[in-house]
């Protein structure tokens, strides 16, 4: 028998380009485990909300501003729970959650940074690396924790920074790695291969 899809939900705040790789993986791969069920933004101008309706994919806006962060979790929560979601995919989704949020979906819940954790956590992430001098920067898929993009790491990939680079130029090249590594990392997630051992992910 083949097993259900399970049911993701993908929370974003504005471009939704990861969301797009996640949906188009989702969509042309018969055999991925994820079903992309559930897109929910925190803006209502969010331009990711286009996407997912272009693929008839059921939408919602809770919107966070002026809310209380625990109302606005508690609100979240509840409506994923009530579309019977399994799996939390945060891509782009700039509100820091609630430790009681967080512990609610420990291990079903992964997001995407822009940089090789856990150096460069935060915003503002290419500037810094360019401005560092660093000559390797990539992308990190991890399980969402309490404190900000530090949960255990699932996947990275490396993009070189040459000599000349802007922050432009590498947050296009890491972005493209962004597509092929978040896709990857649901993957497993939902084939249930990952296991957490304390801040290590071991694949299964
Ligand atoms: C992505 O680069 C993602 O890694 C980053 O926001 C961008 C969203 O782009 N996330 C963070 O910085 C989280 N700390 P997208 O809306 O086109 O997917």
């Amino acid at each position: 028998m083949i097993p259900a899809k399970r049911r993701t939900a993908v929370l974003i705040s504005g471009r939704g380009s990861n969301l797009r790789a996640l949906i188009e993986a989702s969509e042309t791969g018969a055999d991925y485990p994820a079903r992309i069920a559930l897109v929910l933004s925190n803006k209502p101008e969010a331009e990711g909300l286009a996407i997912a309706r272009e693929h008839g994919i059921e939408t919602a806006v809770i919107e966070s501003k002026g809310k209380e962060r625990a109302a606005f979790d508690a609100e979240m929560h509840a409506l994923l729970q009530s579309k019977g979601i399994e799996l939390v995919c945060l891509a782009g989704f700039m509100r820091l959650l609630t430790p009681d949020f967080v512990q609610a979906w420990y291990g079903r819940m992964i997001n995407i940074h822009p940089s090789l954790l856990p150096a460069f956590k935060g915003t503002q992430v290419h500037e810094r690396v360019v401005a560092a001098g660093v000559r390797v920067t990539g992308c990190t898929v991890h399980f969402v924790s309490p404190e900000m993009d530090e949960g255990p790491i699932i996947l990275q990939a490396t993009v070189p920074v040459p000599p000349d680079a802007t922050a432009e130029s590498v947050a296009a090249a890491v972005l493209e790695q962004e597509h092929a590594l978040y896709p990857q990392a649901l993957k497993l997630l939902a084939e249930g291969k990952l296991v957490i051992e304390g801040q290590r992910v071991r694949l299964g």
